[in-house]
């Protein structure tokens, strides 16, 4: 499928992370939006700002797990558009643990939302689709998790593995009564998204078990960290994505580095051997122990009494982490500001600030220090001047996907998620 204009597409999951930016993507190339999502207020707020830039746009709330919510989706999505091209069955939830640790309901609610709610897409879209007699194409967004089995992942995984052996057999079902329907199975590793926050949208009927195990919530805080550092972003995957479709590629790993931990799981199949640890291959996604976490120096002051730091901290810093032309004026040189630079061996690798009120202005670490706990050792920092100047808390705007980090630090969410420039943003603030 390789014209977009004035065509349909339906996504669910639409109201955050990739489905969102899918809706965007496909927004920006003229197409008309059937938006489903389980999270109304979200929802809401995504088919707003999409009309709000022109586009065509149906939200209905939906639970993908629910046959008869779907049910209703494709009849409203056929009803007022006449025809679906493109369908995104995307909607996710992540939760992790070791695997004989999950309930019951932990399972009943993520197989629930990630293979009935593509089975349920399916459904209900296919046959209505083949008789369009038109170009069109179905993304199922699986995961590299549908190909390996990370620690802690398994029932994430199982369900992912679920989904690409669907997609396999969804195209030779496709072939097999002569549709020209393309299909692609999305595959991507960790993304910046809310994916790690899926308990916000567990149905009180399969509540979460109260009470925790230690392996649990260590395998969320490395989830959350490994989520929160992926370095593509979801725009980037729904413009990779776009491309497959339009170049009809069935298979779409957005991180290739994966690939050899992918390899790795076949060449224990082929040779017999024990399963491999695809974390031995790609160490970056295992959890970080306390005793890695680098010794940095920090420094603070203003900008005057830092300025030997201040163009290392903006060259260094802001510009390899926001890809900016380095001639461009980065940050105010505001006087009144507490400024915190971390240093290892020499190099800046982090910064953050502290407004006279008591706000914490950006924070930035370098790429390759993601992960590291250089974030927590400036964060705390600048906690604790905010207490010695006297103030009662202390507050900040967050990304929406990083507010677990600030959770690890006594923060609290303040007031809603809301929307700058397209990002997720969260007030987040902890009393002194
Ligand atoms: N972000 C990653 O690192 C990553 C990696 C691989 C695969 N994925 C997959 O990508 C897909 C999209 O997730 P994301 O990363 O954008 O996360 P996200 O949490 O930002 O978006 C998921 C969306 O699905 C919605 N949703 C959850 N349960 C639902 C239900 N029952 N019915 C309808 N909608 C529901 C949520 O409200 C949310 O808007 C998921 O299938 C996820 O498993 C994500």
């Amino acid at each position: 499928m390789d014209r977009f204009s004035d065509r349909i597409a339906v996504i669910t999951g639409a109201a955050s992370g990739f489905g969102l930016a899918f809706a965007q993507h496909a927004a920006s190339l003229g197409m008309r939006l059937v938006l489903a999502d389980v999270e109304a207020v979200a929802l809401e707020r995504a088919a707003a700002q999409l009309a709000a830039s022109g586009a065509s746009v149906l939200a209905v709330q939906t639970d993908v797990s629910d046959a008869e919510q779907v049910a209703q989706l494709a009849d409203r999505a056929f009803s007022e558009f006449g025809a679906v091209h493109l369908l995104f069955n995307n909607a996710g939830v992540a939760p992790v643990g070791l695997v004989w640790e999950h309930s019951a309901a932990d399972w009943q609610w993520v197989l629930g939302v990630n293979v009935m709610g593509v089975a349920n897409g399916l459904r209900s879209f296919v046959p209505r689709m083949l008789g369009q007699n038109d170009d069109s194409h179905i993304v199922n967004t699986a995961s590299v998790a549908g190909f390996i089995s990370p620690t802690t992942m398994g029932l994430y995984s199982a369900s992912k593995h679920a989904v690409v052996t669907l997609s396999e057999t969804l195209h030779h079902d496709l072939h097999a009564v002569g549709s020209s329907i393309g299909v692609t199975v999305l595959c991507p590793a960790f993304v910046p998204t809310g994916i790690a926050q899926s308990e916000r949208n567990r149905p009180a009927a399969l509540a979460e078990n109260p009470t925790q195990t230690e392996a649990t919530l260590r395998a969320r805080a490395s989830m959350e960290r490994a989520v929160s550092s992926g370095r593509l972003s979801a725009t980037d995957v729904a413009a990779m994505t776009f491309e497959a479709v339009a170049e009809r590629r069935f298979y779409l790993f957005t991180h290739p580095a994966i690939l050899p931990s992918v390899n790795g799981r076949h060449a224990a199949i082929a040779s017999g051997l024990d399963p491999d640890d695809p974390f031995a291959r790609k160490p970056a996604l295992a959890p970080v122990a306390a005793s890695e976490v680098p010794k940095v120096r920090l420094e603070t002051g203003s900008w005057n009494q830092l300025r030997e730091a201040s163009q290392p901290v903006r060259f260094q810093v802001f510009v390899h982490e926001q890809g900016i032309d380095p001639a461009l004026e980065l940050d105010s040189v505001d006087e009144a500001c507490l400024h915190c630079v971390a240093w290892s061996e020499g190099v800046v690798v982090g910064t953050g600030r502290l407004l006279p009120d008591g706000h914490i202005g950006r924070m930035a670490v370098l790429a390759a220090f993601r992960r590291s706990g250089v974030g927590g050792q400036i964060l705390e920092r600048l906690v604790e001047e905010a207490r010695t100047r006297g103030h009662p808390q202390v507050e900040l705007s967050a990304q929406a996907y990083v507010e677990p980090f600030y959770r690890r630090h006594g923060f609290t969410r303040e007031g809603p998620v809301y929307l700058e420039a397209g990002i997720d943003h969260v007030r987040m603030w902890r009393k002194l």
